[in-house]
């Protein structure tokens, strides 16, 4: 019989070796403190069975119930941490911004023309640069300049939407980009068919689609997936990221060449790339700025007309559904402003019932539900828990702040009524949730709150049509206004001949 002695003795040897090396690194990684409660991760997949990817923000919404305020997950193999109230929004973005402002990191931007966007960059001295040539533009002392160009967008997007209401996608597009793209590039979008627009939507819709969760979790798990070659079946991202890189070039180099060549013959207007370059007196040596400036203002322009654009849908959906609040809103305009002209920026503090829609549009169903992801770049210890360097922080702004039940009761239910007090005046909630918080709070949202406000102010009537649109929802239009006063309003801005 052989003697068991040395191999027992060695294999519990080793068994109390691996528990002393998984204390200490708990202890040293936690402090002894624990991580956020969440729910149990399965090996390898994390949690990722537990949720739907395409809404994880009604996941994150059920775990609120059972783990709290702030919650710790795994999405395959990466960490996360979820917070679920505004309070805790703001003491870890806000309060705590040192360590909550970089954002999660991928494999995939490089190859799907992400990593020279803004948006998802880490935080540092050039996402500090890029941040630094938007605020110029874009801080609220500026926006009043933009409001002629914004005033007279929207009149054309009123124009088209009654000439053909069926496009009503392109004409908030399109709205958007006519007055962004003079305002950064002194560009006039002239042409139904133009390259720039083009390259924009297109731009945002390639990188919408290949960034999906679901595609992105898996492959960042697997990259060996990313080798995979293009004739392999079902790869169909090698394709998708050639396009990406394509158009991720075309919409710096095309309006930034065309600045370019104008600024050389001279005659240019007032804009974003133009003013900076010449504010830091820019030679064609200095790479870094110049570099900077193309991909801010690109990624600006862009980024403006998908989410605003988004936004202006989600209010014509509440108008459709809602005729009550819309004939309120009009009965407003209609009394304040009258049926002889479209409303103005100067007429915005007498239209209180109108600026609680705005609100209640961004409250019911905000366009970023889980903003744009938070990293952290250290780590820290809050309420008693451990946050580790380098975690992915979510905040689940549309389901569990937005339609927290106990400060919007009811929150599916359109009503700007929430927004004002009982004589009609505003309360002092101004909704700024949906633009995030702290060093990384959206760069343009004071300029999105003026042109949400002008577009909603302009709008015709709407109520539910007999056509349908795949992916669109039945709608007819119908102008406020008779006919010939709004011909002379068109005729009077020159839209006539624009559109
Ligand atoms: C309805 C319209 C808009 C909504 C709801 C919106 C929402 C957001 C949100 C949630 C973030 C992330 C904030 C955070 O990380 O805490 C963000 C970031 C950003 N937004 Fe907006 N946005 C809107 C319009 C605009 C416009 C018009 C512009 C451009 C002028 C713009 C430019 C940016 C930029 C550059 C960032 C990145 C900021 C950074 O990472 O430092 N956004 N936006």
């Amino acid at each position: 019989m052989l003697d068991d002695g040395p191999v027992l003795y060695l294999a519990t040897s080793a068994l109390a070796l691996a528990v002393l090396i998984c204390v200490r690194r708990y202890w040293v990684d936690h402090s002894g403190l624990p991580l956020p409660p969440g729910p149990t991760p399965l090996p390898l997949l994390g949690n990722i069975l537990s949720l739907d990817v395409t809404q994880p923000w009604l996941a994150f919404n059920t775990w609120r119930f059972t783990y709290g305020d702030i919650i710790y997950a795994r999405l395959f193999s990466k960490p996360v941490i979820v917070i679920n109230s505004e309070e805790v929004a703001k003491d870890l973005f806000e309060r705590r911004s040192h360590v909550y402002s970089d954002r999660p990191q991928s494999i995939l931007y490089e190859p799907f023309a992400v990593d020279f966007n803004i948006v998802f960059m880490p935080y540092g001295d050039r996402w500090r640069l890029h941040r630094r040539i938007l605020h110029q533009a874009f801080r609220q002392v500026e926006i009043p300049s933009y409001h002629a160009l914004q005033l007279r967008s929207a009149h054309k997007m009123l124009f088209s939407l009654l000439q053909n209401p069926d496009d009503y996608s392109s004409h908030f597009q399109m709205f958007i980009l006519s007055f962004m793209l003079p305002i950064v590039y002194d560009y006039e979008v002239k042409a139904k068919e133009d390259r720039i627009v083009d390259a924009m939507s297109r731009y945002v819709k390639m990188v919408g689609e290949s960034l999906a969760p679901g595609p992105t979790a898996l492959m960042e798990t697997f990259p060996c997936l990313l080798q995979l070659p293009s004739w392999f079946p079902g790869v169909t991202f090698k394709q998708a990221s050639v396009k990406c890189i394509q158009t991720g070039y075309d919409i710096q180099e095309l309006p930034f060449q065309y600045v370019r060549e104008r600024m050389s013959t001279g005659g240019m207007l007032p804009c974003l790339v133009a003013d900076t370059l010449n504010k830091m007196g820019l030679s064609e040596e200095d790479d870094d700025i110049t570099t900077a400036v193309k991909e801010a203002a690109s990624i600006a322009s862009a980024v403006a007309s998908d989410t605003s654009t988004s936004t202006l849908h989600v209010f014509l959906l509440a108008m459709v559904l809602n005729p009550e609040v819309q004939a309120k809103a009009h009965a407003e305009i209609n009394r304040v402003v009258g049926k002889d002209r479209l409303p103005d920026f100067d007429d915005r503090p007498s239209l209180p019932y109108l600026e609680a829609v705005l609100r209640e549009t961004l409250r019911w169903h905000p366009v970023a539900p889980l903003g744009i992801p938070h990293a952290t770049t250290t780590s820290d210890i809050y309420k008693g828990y451990f946050i580790p360097k380098g975690v992915v922080v979510f905040a689940n702004i549309f389901r569990a702040m937005t339609h927290d039940e106990k400060k919007y009761p009811n929150p599916g239910e359109f009503k700007p009524e929430r927004f004002l007090h009982e004589d009609g005046s505003l309360t002092s909630d101004t909704m700024p949730l949906g633009f995030g918080w702290g060093r990384r709070i959206c760069a343009g949202r004071h300029l999105a709150d003026a042109s949400l406000w002008i577009a909603i102010a302009s709008f015709p009537k709407f109520s539910a049509g007999i056509t349908s649109h795949p992916e669109k929802f039945p709608f007819r239009i119908v102008t406020r206004f008779s006919d010939a006063s709004v011909r002379t309003l068109m005729h009077s801005t020159g839209l006539e001949q624009s559109v």
